[in-house]
């Protein structure tokens, strides 16, 4: 069996890898965020390049350091990373969406920081949904392109989580959904990480548990079996 330094099977691919978690104000100082630390993406940008593909990684305030020989564009809201990721996919063989994009927006930003004075003792806050950039990217793709979803689930049952990512790949369109189980302490921050794959028609196509670094391998051993 080959190593992985030796593996240079995606040579001469073009891949656009999605991670991290993206941030929307709400004033100078004040953001709307979650958890997600990059890790896997990372992970699978990684892999990608040890294995010959050029790697665009577009990262949405990774918690660790990007690999230093992959082009990273950086980004914060979603709505940037739609407009990176829309421009990297255009020549992309392969996109993976591992990246936690809010679903919502402040549907205004204050160019000021918001004072509690004057906002008194409770406070609503009001919210706009953010594109669905996985659907669109699924939705636009070239047939000869494959796009691949995160789905990031807090459901401890095996069964019910696969329906969610069922239910979630229908939405989205995609060639593979990647589904894992995310709660307080596991999934996001970790080191290792616990997946189902389920391909576009919703079947189970692999099943792995380990370090990022080998879910990342072999995620992308998916991708290019197809
Ligand atoms: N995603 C996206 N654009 C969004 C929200 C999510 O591209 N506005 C992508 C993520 O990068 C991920 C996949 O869609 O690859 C699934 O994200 P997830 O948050 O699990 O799914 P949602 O459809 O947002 O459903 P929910 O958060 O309600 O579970
Ligand atoms: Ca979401």
């Amino acid at each position: 069996e080959a190593t992985r330094a030796e593996r240079r099977d995606l040579a001469g691919k073009h891949i656009v890898v999605t991670a991290g978690g993206t941030r929307e104000p709400l004033d100078p100082v004040r953001y709307l965020g979650n958890r997600s630390s990059g890790k896997q993406g990372v992970a699978v940008a990684q892999a990608a390049r040890q294995r010959g593909a050029e790697v665009v990684l577009i990262a949405a305030h990774l918690d660790i350091p990007a690999p230093d020989d992959v082009e990273v564009r950086s980004v914060s809201t979603a709505r940037e990373l739609q407009r990176a990721v829309t421009e990297e996919a255009a020549t992309a063989d392969i996109v993976v969406m591992t990246a936690a994009v809010a679903d919502f927006r402040p549907a205004s930003t204050s160019t000021s920081k918001i004072k509690k004075e004057k906002v008194g003792d409770s406070y609503q806050l009001s919210l706009v949904a953010n594109p669905d950039i996985l659907a669109e990217l699924s939705a636009g793709k070239r047939a000869d392109q494959v796009v691949v979803g995160f789905a990031a689930e807090t459901e401890s049952d095996p069964q019910a989580l696969l329906e969610l990512g069922r239910r979630k790949l229908e939405r989205k369109g995609c060639d593979y959904l990647v589904i894992n189980n995310v709660g307080w302490k596991t999934g996001f921050s970790t080191d290792e990480n616990e997946v189902v794959v389920l391909d576009s028609r919703g079947r189970i196509v692999m099943e792995a548990s380990g370090s990022k670094a080998s879910v990342a391998d072999r995620i992308l051993d998916v991708i290019t079996s197809a």
